[in-house]
């Protein structure tokens, strides 16, 4: 049951994403945007989910290095670590534990039809692993162990937090809690806003802009320098039509763009699209490349300074370590007596 002294004084937000590859506009714009919000109003917990990383073939070389990579761009992004308790999944090892007792009240079938995981899979030919399959699960851990009210995620998560939902509502708490007034887990809201949160890729107006993706051109990383991202988005797929516009299913790419444009230029939609009416590619794509590097050059200039200081960012992730412990472990013995393990002193 979840006890007074443990429940935040805040509702409290958990999100995470994986140290694999450079993390990319939609990564920021979807996610890492919203979660600098809400830093005041809620208590933030930010993961860098290096378990999720190893769900695909990686490379033990890079894993460390990503995860600092990871860390050092949410801080570059205005997560402030004074607020927020900014730490690596995989130092936390509540998370594995929870994700072991959540699989064994989680039915297969569930995890079988989540999208990604047949999307992903398809990729994977023979080699598709067990923990590929358990992703969400794990996801499912992560978020169930901080009792988060809010996890601000991309739409490609929306599957995801829907799965957790149903873990914590009818597979723990309706199965183990004697008192429904008392539940053993929270049960979380995803907080998906409209804008930014289906970024998609820049050959394709019609498929997410993703790390995975084997075309680089098909998406503008963090930390491109601005003749990469000039170059990207000179050589992203147009249509023959002139003006720009949202919401005409004929053009994805406009829609896409003007998006993207929208955000990065701080204007918002409706002044996006007033502005870019009847321009013709030729003269907004030399705008949208403007404006997306100089959106990104304070993050990349403060990136540069936190990742030249390996020293300071360990010390954030070890203290993110002893908060996120201290809040994950209070939920686990929550699960395991409700669960009915032997507790010994
Ligand atoms: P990852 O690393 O794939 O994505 C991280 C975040 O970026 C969002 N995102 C996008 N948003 C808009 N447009 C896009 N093209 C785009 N691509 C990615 C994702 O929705 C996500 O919010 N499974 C999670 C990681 C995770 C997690 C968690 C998230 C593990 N545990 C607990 C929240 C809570 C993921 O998608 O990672």
């Amino acid at each position: 049951m979840i006890q007074p002294s443990t429940a935040p004084a805040r509702p409290r937000v958990l999100s995470g994403v994986q140290p694999t590859g450079a993390l990319h506009l939609g990564n920021w714009l979807g996610a890492i945007r919203n979660w600098v919000d809400l830093q005041d109003s809620h208590e933030t917990f930010f993961c860098v989910v290096d378990l999720h990383a190893i769900t695909v073939p990686h490379d033990p070389k890079r894993l460390a290095e990503d995860t600092l990579t990871t860390a050092a761009l949410y801080l570059a992004c205005g997560i402030d670590p004074q607020r927020a308790t900014v730490f690596a999944q995989s130092q936390v090892s509540a998370h594995s534990e929870l994700c072991w007792l959540l699989n064994c009240v989680t039915p297969l079938n569930w995890l079988e039809r989540m999208i990604q995981f047949k999307e992903k899979a398809l990729k994977q030919g023979d080699n598709v692993s067990v923990g590929l399959l358990d992703y969400p699960v794990l996801m499912a851990a992560d978020i169930l162990l901080y009792d988060a009210d809010l996890v601000p995620v991309g739409e490609d998560q929306k599957q995801h937090l829907e799965l957790a939902r149903d873990i914590a509502q009818q597979r723990v708490n309706a199965r183990y809690a004697p008192d429904p007034e008392h539940p053993i887990l929270k049960v979380p809201e995803p907080l998906i806003l409209r804008e930014g949160a289906r970024v998609m890729s820049l050959i394709d107006g019609s498929a997410k802009m993703s790390k995975s993706d084997p075309n680089e051109g098909s998406r503008i990383t963090l930390l491109d320098p601005p003749e990469v991202i000039t170059r990207k988005i000179k050589r992203a797929k147009t249509d023959p039509v002139m003006g720009l516009e949202f919401g005409n299913p004929e053009r994805p790419e406009a829609d896409n763009l003007l998006g993207l444009y929208a955000l990065v230029s701080g204007l918002g939609r409706e002044q996006a699209a007033a502005a870019c009416a009847s321009m013709g590619w030729g003269a907004f794509k030399p705008l949208l490349a403007e404006a997306t590097v100089e959106a990104l050059r304070p993050l990349q200039q403060r990136y540069g300074e936190l990742r030249s200081d390996p020293a300071t960012l360990e010390a954030v992730l070890r203290d993110g370590r002893e908060r996120a412990s201290a809040v994950a472990g209070v939920t686990l013995q929550r699960v395991r007596r409700a669960l009915g393990f032997l507790a010994l002193n």
